[in-house]
């Protein structure tokens, strides 16, 4: 494997998440402490209190706690606790599942979370993009007819499709993602869905869709800690068929080995309550977010864009920006006044082909493609979401 090159955006986060004012840089929710997440989902800080202390410190099993798994196996249809392993983040999962796959092709939709293809690559993979671009409203937009041609002509040995996705906020239909399932099960491709925003892509359910079917081919990672502002606590986890699951298991064994007890217990309690006030809170602090900034952008002079249909990032673009310099002072401008958000540079946006066109058929393509905008995230409390927006809009004018 070639030494993994930087991860851009960790470097941004690293240097300005806990300077920022309005830190809108992130992909997660807002943070949450151990007593919110408790109290929230009804538990006592008394009873709580005395179960943190007598918790044991021992190795939690191999493939994370049985109530866990069983909890997790149960959001996945055709899933029992075998085809569940917990992990440390949804970054361990797809890292030890890639390694385990060794793909030799990968199909993935660009724009993308980095590590989705940069693993693969530094694997040896060559990674094929499924075009995702945005018109001159800053609508991202894909052409499910033109991923099934280059499908065609590619023949990956693996899809991944992360949905709701990072960063454009799109959530794929279902007859898109019936395509695709339907493709990799004709072709032997393997399919991995990465579904960590899938707590935040229904209105009214509490979970979206899952791509897991219990086939073999198909793999999905996924967590709760970035929805529920609690990355930190470092849990995610990998479904898949038991074999898989069995070799993955056993290079863990090497790394992480098992999962913190804390974050497991805290992980169960969490999960256990989906009719909880913690899973209306997060619900609710989303939908109210999304309205914010969809009211926002209808009056806005300086920005284009959309808000999310799932989880909490979009791409906004600046408007009457047109070169680097004058897009380098913008965002200078933001960080300067306490704004934080990420520069699609990032993320690699101009960096693709297609992202240099000016044309996708008829449509007129915006510069969003080529890098100017960012990355705004929603996760942050609805009170300082709006004066946010208003101070951009303010500094950007
Ligand atoms: C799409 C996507 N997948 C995976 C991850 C990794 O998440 P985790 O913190 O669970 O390792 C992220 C983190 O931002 C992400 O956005």
């Amino acid at each position: 494997m070639k030494a993994l090159r930087p991860f851009f955006m960790e470097d941004w986060l690293e240097s300005f998440r806990n300077k920022a004012v309005f830190n809108m840089g992130e992909s997660g929710g807002r943070p949450r402490t151990v007593k919110e997440l408790l109290e929230e989902s009804g538990y006592s800080e008394n009873s709580s209190f005395t179960e943190i202390m007598n918790l044991p410190l021992f190795d939690s099993p191999n493939r994370g706690r049985e109530d866990l798994r069983k909890l997790v196996a149960d959001m996945h249809s055709s899933t029992s606790t075998e085809n569940v392993l917990i992990t440390t983040g949804t970054s361990e999962a797809l890292f030890l599942l890639f390694r385990y796959l060794k793909p030799k092709k990968v199909a993935i939709p660009i724009p993308a979370f980095q590590l989705l293809y940069e693993i693969p690559a530094a694997m040896g993979a060559l990674i094929i993009p499924l075009p995702i671009r945005y018109n001159l409203d800053g609508v991202p937009f894909l052409d499910i007819n033109e991923w099934m041609t280059i499908l065609d002509n590619e023949n990956p040995d693996c899809i991944i499709i992360n949905n709701p996705h990072n960063p454009t906020g799109l959530v794929f239909s279902e007859e898109i993602l019936e395509k695709i399932v339907h493709y990799s099960n004709k072709n032997n491709c393997y399919l991995i869905g990465d579904e960590h925003y899938r707590f935040l892509s229904s209105e009214q359910n509490i979970l979206g869709n899952s791509l897991y079917c219990n086939k073999q081919n198909i793999f999905i990672t996924g967590s709760f800690i970035k929805c529920f502002g609690c990355p930190g606590l470092r849990i995610g986890w990998c479904i898949g068929n038991k074999q898989a699951l069995d070799s993955i298991q056993n290079e863990k064994n090497y790394t992480t080995h098992t999962v913190n007890p804390f974050s497991e217990w805290l992980s169960y309690k969490v999960l256990l309550q989906q009719d909880s006030n913690l899973f209306k809170k997060i619900k609710n602090e989303w939908l109210i977010n999304r309205e914010t900034l969809k009211q926002f952008l209808v009056h806005s002079k300086t920005l284009y864009g959309i808000t999310p249909e799932g989880g909490l990032v979009t791409v906004l673009g600046l408007k009457n920006i047109d070169d680097e310099n004058a897009l380098n002072n913008k965002m200078e401008l933001l960080l300067s006044n306490g704004i934080f958000v990420l520069p699609l540079s990032s993320m690699e946006f101009g960096k693709f082909n297609f992202q240099n066109n000016i044309f996708y058929k008829e449509i007129k393509l915006s510069l969003i493609n080529k890098g100017f905008g960012f990355r705004l995230g929603l996760g942050i409390d609805p009170n300082k979401f709006k004066v946010a927006l208003d101070r951009m809009e303010q500094i950007l004018n």
